[in-house]
């Protein structure tokens, strides 16, 4: 059976700045100094994969470094895109080199990013472009970072500045990533950058990049009536453990907090919605989590769960993104299917009337993934770290035929 998606529908895969560039100084770089003997000592968490992947006990896999050195590399790994089909990418601005002192903005980093744009639209790639994945400046830290209390301030004047000067070559813009998951593990569990346990900083994080979305969308807009504004957040599907009412209850309340209350509060003031949906989580008090196939990182594989929160979020009569959607498989085994499994329950969702007009592969590369550092490996191009080769994985030349056939066939 084929199944095939609208014309014109974008393709492409997903990066962030500190994940990919290199030598980047902001916060979260100032954090992983401090951390990564304490993260590399914590790792035995994941020592079912300890064999397979050793790194995570080596503190030296926690420090972001060089990373891909994309930001060097930009070009060739931008060939690779092209050759594997990719019509659309997304890839993030780092605020910490356009503004790396408070109000001064360095215009040979605002250039850098041109030529980045300028690489993508050579080749027929349309750029989408994120203001913020989760890094800030260093001075910004030290004013309280994002539940600071001028956070949307500072952000919409950088935002300013950006779409100022590189307004002209972009369409798409994303505000902020994830703001559910950067507000939870960074300020209620503390599991990853700032690594606060409070649950009204954690508040006070979110609400304010609800707000700076608002700001950013009205200052981007101000600066291009035609320009197409919209954020992304992290979209879970909880499944209950068994149908006891209390874990339905469970699953709603989580659901509603999770996935519905950031879309919400920003869709008045978004062109579009975007998701990043990875897995599912077992909820409740009763029965057994339902046994499912997992990645490397330990997280359930469930292409189901997509269909139905796209579904929910459709709700709202926005156009729909998905700006990420990936595995962790380092032996590209799984890579293939699970690609093609999601894309049919996106299918479902287009067949079913949502509107969605693009999906993103996270990652195009193997990249530092944040506070598990550099040994999980998501990208369609592996990345030899220390020699910085770029090997093609067989699971992108699946991706690259459903592009070239703007479909799948199951
Ligand atoms: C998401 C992040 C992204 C990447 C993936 C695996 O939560 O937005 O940067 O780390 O997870």
């Amino acid at each position: 059976m084929f199944l095939e998606f609208p014309k014109g529908f974008f393709w492409g895969a997903a990066t962030a700045a500190h994940q990919v560039e290199g030598d980047n100084y902001n916060d979260w770089t100032d954090w992983e100094e401090k951390n990564s003997i304490r993260l590399a000592r914590s790792a035995i968490a994941l020592a079912r994969q300890a064999d397979r992947f050793p790194e995570m006990f080596d503190a030296d896999n926690y420090i972001s470094g060089k990373a891909c050195n994309h930001y060097n590399l930009f070009e060739k790994d931008f060939d690779i895109a092209k050759k594997l089909g990719h019509n659309a990418h997304r890839f993030s601005i780092e605020w910490s080199r356009i503004e790396p002192e408070e109000g001064k903005f360095n215009e040979a980093e605002i250039e850098h990013y041109r030529k980045v744009i300028r690489a993508l639209r050579k080749r027929g790639i349309e750029p989408f472009v994120t203001l913020w994945h989760w890094t800030n400046p260093l001075w910004l830290a030290e004013k309280g970072g994002v539940a600071g209390e001028k956070f949307p301030f500072y952000f919409s004047r950088y935002v300013k500045k950006v779409s100022q000067s590189l307004g002209e070559d972009i369409k798409f813009w994303i505000t902020v990533n994830e703001p559910n998951i950067y507000a939870s593990l960074g300020y209620i569990t503390g599991r990853q950058f700032p690594g606060k346990r409070n649950i009204l900083l954690g508040i006070k994080a979110f609400g304010n990049l609800i707000s700076a979305h608002r700001a950013a969308y009205a200052s981007i807009h101000e600066n291009d009536k035609f320009a197409t504004v919209g954020a992304t957040n992290n979209i879970i599907y909880f499944d209950p453990k068994n149908n006891n009412p209390i874990n339905l209850l469970m699953c709603r309340i989580a659901d509603y907090f999770w996935n519905i209350i950031f879309y919400k509060k920003i869709s008045d003031s978004s062109d579009f919605l975007g998701c990043n949906y990875y897995s599912k989580k077992s909820v409740g008090f009763f029965g057994d989590a339902k046994k499912t196939d997992k990645s490397d990182l330990g997280w359930d594989i469930f292409p189901e769960g997509i269909y139905y929160l796209l579904k929910d979020i459709a709700k709202l009569k926005k156009p729909l993104f998905i700006f990420e959607n990936g595995i962790a498989d380092a032996d590209d085994s799984e890579r293939s299917d699970f690609i093609k499994n999601h894309l049919a329950s996106v299918h479902k969702a287009i067949s079913e009337g949502v509107d969605i007009r693009g999906y993103f592969y996270w990652s195009l590369l193997d990249n530092f993934e944040w506070n598990k550092g550099f040994w999980p490996r998501f990208g369609l191009i592996e990345v030899d770290y220390k020699t910085q080769k770029r090997t093609i994985r067989k699971s992108s030349y699946v991706y690259s035929d459903i592009i070239k056939n703007n479909g799948i066939e199951l």
